[in-house]
């Protein structure tokens, strides 16, 4: 039997990941679950944001499946999620955003993949610091042939697979002439392995403008790790908001399951967040595992419950809570 390490997270981390675990049961996984701590939930109970334990569990089990973490904002506090992806260098962030039928979705028919560079630029941690007199703050951005022939690899492979049409790289090479610059050259080396597959290439902030303006341009982006963070939430946008954006962290031998957005503490223990983000994060991972008709079963069973409307959460236009939405699609399971 698959085990896999749970991470409950903080704020509305809790509430939407035990909803997806109920959907999962229902859907007819047969899973085994360990469940680990990180973040706030971590610091209350071992004293540190991310314990040996869990680091352990992640890695022994391959694969995660996670909620929101809070990352205590201030001095001596490294993201947790910036931590774990350079730890098992998850170095893919595949963020897909789809529309779907009873949303706020700002256009019908939206279908894009971010795969975002998960473990260098302004992310890489390196070369922070601050003047002794507080005066001037200074981070460097590397960037690194290999990884990003890696991710733009990782990017047409998986246009290829899912039968996409077109992958275009995010980059900002007209100013940022080494970083992106080194990004923006070895795309275009890579997309001539893949001739099959349209290549083109956009400055970020156009790309900002034309995802806004005209989004069915766009099939696979592929971009650095701070355009592909932004980048994400701007597509989560276009379809109706955080509540419906998971992601995946890929590595080598490991991966970690994720919803893109945060613990959002203004709505925690209200029962209002939308579970969607983690189910989809879930479909995810049960497409990586090969597990393609229980994951199809869900979506359907989510697409359903989402489009039928009548009990679903406050972000999506209805009123009901998480659990009443989560009860409408194990209903159709
Ligand atoms: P956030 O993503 O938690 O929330 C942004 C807005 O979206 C809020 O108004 C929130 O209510 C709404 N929202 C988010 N998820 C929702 C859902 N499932 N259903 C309905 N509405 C939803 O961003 P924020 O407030 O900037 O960050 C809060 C904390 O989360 C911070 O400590 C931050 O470090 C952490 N964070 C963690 C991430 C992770 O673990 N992967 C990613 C981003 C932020
Ligand atoms: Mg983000």
């Amino acid at each position: 039997m698959q085990t896999i390490t749970v991470i409950k997270g903080d704020g509305i981390g809790p509430s939407i990941v035990e909803a997806t675990l109920r959907i999962l049961d229902k859907a007819g996984c047969d899973f085994h679950y360990q469940y680990v701590d990180a973040g706030l939930a971590a610091m209350q109970n071992y004293g540190e944001l991310l314990p040996a334990t869990t680091l352990d569990a992640i890695a022994n089990n391959k694969i995660t499946l996670k909620g929101p973490l809070t990352t205590p904002i201030g001095d001596g506090f490294t993201s947790i999620n910036v931590t774990l992806r350079k730890k098992f260098n998850l170095y893919a962030n595949v963020r897909p955003v789809k529309s779907f039928t009873g949303t706020k979705a700002r256009y019908d028919n939206i279908d894009i993949l971010t795969i975002r560079e998960n473990t260098q630029g302004m992310y890489s941690g390196h070369g922070q610091k601050i003047s002794a007199d507080g005066e001037i703050a200074e981070a460097t951005s590397i960037i690194s042939r290999e990884s990003s022939a890696n991710i733009v690899e990782f990017a047409f492979e998986t246009a290829r697979r899912e039968g996409r049409k077109k992958v275009t790289a995010l980059h900002k090479a007209n100013i940022l002439k080494s970083t992106s610059g080194l990004f923006l050259k070895t795309a275009r080396a890579v997309a001539e392995q893949y001739p099959e597959i349209e290549f083109n290439e956009m400055i970020i902030d156009n790309a900002c403008m034309q995802l806004v303006m005209n989004p069915h341009q766009f099939d696979v982006i592929v971009t650095t790790n701070l355009f592909g963070d932004i980048i994400s939430d701007l597509c989560a946008g276009l379809v109706g908001g955080l509540g419906m954006a998971p992601g995946a962290n890929i590595g080598h031998d490991c991966a970690i399951f994720e919803a893109v957005h945060g613990s959002a503490p203004d709505i925690a223990g209200k029962n209002l967040a939308n579970p969607t983000s983690v189910i989809l994060a879930a479909i995810q991972m049960l497409r990586y595992m090969e597990m393609h008709v229980i994951a199809d079963r869900i979506l359907l069973a989510l697409t359903d419950a989402i489009a039928s409307g009548d009990r679903k959460t406050r972000d999506l236009g209805g009123n009901a809570g998480t659990d009443q939405f989560t009860q409408a699609i194990i209903d159709r399971l």
